[in-house]
């Protein structure tokens, strides 16, 4: 599905809000491949965050990039329609967050949108076995969804394996994403399990050079 190999996908979730448009720029001139963008509703997450508004704004901004929209809500289908519309390049939704998977992911592949499943420590992969022919990246969540800045669960790397071996028996172009405590120290255990593209959030934003902490995190995959 992509051009490269390995994909940093900073998540704006831990970006100066104030200062929004600049943020993305700067981190997509230090060398990020996409935007990761986290979509919270305060009910299936205990958080809100921000909607298809701020994803258009940011076209509108100039950001040309690959938008990346981790959808944290339920339910999942008319907000998605909205994103698509904001010009999001890829949507991904948790499969326990809509009643029809099947229907949600092709009401977004119908209107030429990537999509994907996003799976939570806990969430059996079960959902997934059906539907992996019809998506563009499988999203295994690291830590509980919600919040940015926790600590890597570990065994989310056995997930990613599973999830490796399930995409590498289907032999079609499927990105497998992992989400949540992705630093130096994370990233490595991440790749070595299987996945080629990458979520952080605090590790970049909460540096001063993102162009330096971007090329560190790029040579810890392995
Ligand atoms: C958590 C979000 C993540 C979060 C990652 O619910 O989906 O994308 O921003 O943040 P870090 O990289 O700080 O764990
Ligand atoms: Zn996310």
């Amino acid at each position: 599905m992509s051009e490269k190999n390995y994909i940093i996908a900073p998540s704006i979730l831990a970006s100066d809000f104030a200062r929004l448009g600049d943020e993305v720029k700067d981190v997509l001139n230090a060398g990020a491949d996409w935007v990761h963008f986290d979509v919270m509703d305060n009910h299936y997450v205990p958080n809100l965050t921000i909607g298809p508004m701020v994803c258009k704004a940011l076209r509108d901004y100039g950001i040309k990039e690959f938008i990346d929209v981790h959808l944290m809500i339920d339910p999942v289908d008319e907000l998605a329609q909205s994103f698509i519309k904001a010009g999001a390049d890829l949507i991904s939704f948790h499969p326990e967050a809509s009643k029809h998977i099947h229907r949600s992911i092709h009401a977004i592949k119908d209107k030429e949108c990537k999509v994907g499943l996003v799976y939570n420590p806990a969430t059996p992969l079960h959902t997934l076995e059906n539907v992996i022919n019809d998506i563009d990246l499988v999203l295994i969540m690291s830590v509980n969804p919600g919040f940015g800045g926790q600590s890597f669960i570990h065994s989310s790397l056995e997930k990613i394996s599973q999830v490796r071996k399930m995409i590498d028996d289907s032999g079609k172009d499927i990105r497998l994403e992992v989400d949540g405590g992705i630093n130096k120290d994370t990233i490595g255990l991440a790749s070595k399990a299987g996945a080629d593209t990458f979520v952080a959030g605090s590790a970049i934003f909460n540096t001063e050079n993102y162009e330096q902490t971007i090329s560190e995190l790029r040579s810890k995959i392995n």
